[in-house]
């Protein structure tokens, strides 16, 4: 199959795994004879660096017209620190998400048996855990106005949802809960939030269609608790964006890293595969940065993309092996693990790509 890839690695760490995830794509197309063509776009710092505008057309152009987009990670620490900055690197990401009409964020939280001594969270918690976050990515207190008021003194983020924004991103989410555990939580705030109402509203208006799929709404305090009780209780979970974004940050110790999470930002057109950290200015240049999210974000667009399922388990399967030898990166590595299998972000890609032979 010929395929139009776009490599978008962003900024900090997002150059340094998406760099990786672009090669184990590339092994994937030689050994099962697809040609993939790849070109590359700015996007936050680097494109406001070069262009002024942290999405400049010329990007956004070349997402539209792909087949799919590998993402690496926008942000930079001048920006972070400077409130008042009026161009930001994040609004590159935002925009790319709306343009695109993003809408659903699938984040897979998988952990592998060999990384249950990463975790905080005790062993006998975590075996088997295995979630399937869909977070709402176009709405929100993201998108909603906002401002000043009062010479400056009051600040304001508009939340907002329609029916259609909640009702498409819950029936993605339960058409997934249909091929696993049968199992929907849908995560609100519906005690305090009209937004939250909404939503839930829609929800349990929706769920008599998926008779076979066992749905509970809970509040988000709540589940940000539970899923450190006992995060095998879920398997599907549907929520807003911002809710979305702090639980899966949350959920990321499940699989032991930050550096393990990869994810698929679907909707209208092209989807868009992203690691769900950011550029990491702690070890930015350091050469240390994992890069399996950006590995398992490349499965992930060769399944939902293109359809390559046998393609994307070759590098799941390559993963598993690389960790069932024992390699990892400073993140994932526990007080266990011999000095001579923490690996640099280069040499964990070149095991990959050794267990995909
Ligand atoms: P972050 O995800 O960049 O880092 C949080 C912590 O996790 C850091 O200690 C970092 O070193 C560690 N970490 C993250 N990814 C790792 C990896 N692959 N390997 C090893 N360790 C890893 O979040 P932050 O520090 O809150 O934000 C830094 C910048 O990134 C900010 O400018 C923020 O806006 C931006 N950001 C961007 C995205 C994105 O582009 N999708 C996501 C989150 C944050
Ligand atoms: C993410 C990030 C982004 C978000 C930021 C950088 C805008 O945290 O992709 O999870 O909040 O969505
Ligand atoms: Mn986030």
């Amino acid at each position: 199959m010929k395929k139009n890839i776009l490599i978008v690695p962003g900024d900090g760490i997002g150059q340094e795994v998406t760099a990786v995830g672009k090669k184990v794509l590339d092994r994937i197309a030689g050994k099962f004879g697809h040609e993939f063509v790849y070109d590359e776009a700015l996007i936050g710092h680097v494109a406001i660096e070069a262009t002024g505008n942290p999405l400049p057309d010329e990007s956004l152009q070349k997402m539209k017209a792909s087949d799919a987009v590998l993402f690496g990670a926008v942000g930079h620490p001048r920006y972070d620190n400077d409130p008042s900055a009026k161009v930001r690197p994040e609004q590159g990401l935002l925009k790319m998400r709306k343009e695109l009409g993003l809408y659903a964020n699938i984040r897979p939280i998988k952990l592998f048996d060999e990384l249950l001594g990463a975790s905080s969270i005790k062993p006998e918690i975590l075996k088997g855990a295995d979630i399937m976050f869909f977070r709402e990515l176009t709405g929100d207190i993201y998108f909603g106005e906002k401002g000043r008021k009062n010479n400056g003194d009051t600040a304001y983020d508009l939340a907002e949802y329609s029916r259609y924004e909640v009702e498409r991103i819950a029936r993605k989410a339960f058409e997934a809960a249909r091929t696993r555990r049968k199992k929907l939580c849908s995560v609100d705030k519906a005690n305090v939030l009209e937004t939250s109402r909404l939503w839930r509203e829609v929800v349990q208006k929706i769920a008599p269609e998926y008779p076979d799929v066992e749905v509970e709404h809970q509040f988000v305090d709540a589940t940000a608790m539970l899923l450190i009780k006992d995060p095998r209780r879920f398997d599907v979970v549907v929520t807003a964006n911002l809710f979305g974004d702090i639980l899966t940050d949350e959920a990321s110790q499940i699989a032991g890293s930050m550096g393990m999470l990869a994810s698929a930002s679907v909707g209208d057109g092209t989807g868009v595969y992203e690691p769900i950290h950011g550029s990491a200015h702690d070890i930015t240049g350091k050469g240390i940065a994992n890069p399996l999210a950006s590995i398992l974000s490349a499965a992930l667009l060769l399944d939902i993309s293109f359809g390559m399922k046998a393609e994307s388990e070759k590098v799941i399967g390559a993963v598993d092996k690389v960790l069932k030898a024992g390699f990892r990166t400073g993140d994932i590595a526990d007080t266990h693990t011999p000095s001579g299998k923490v690996l640099n972000t280069d040499a964990m890609g070149e095991q990959v790509l050794k267990f995909l032979e």
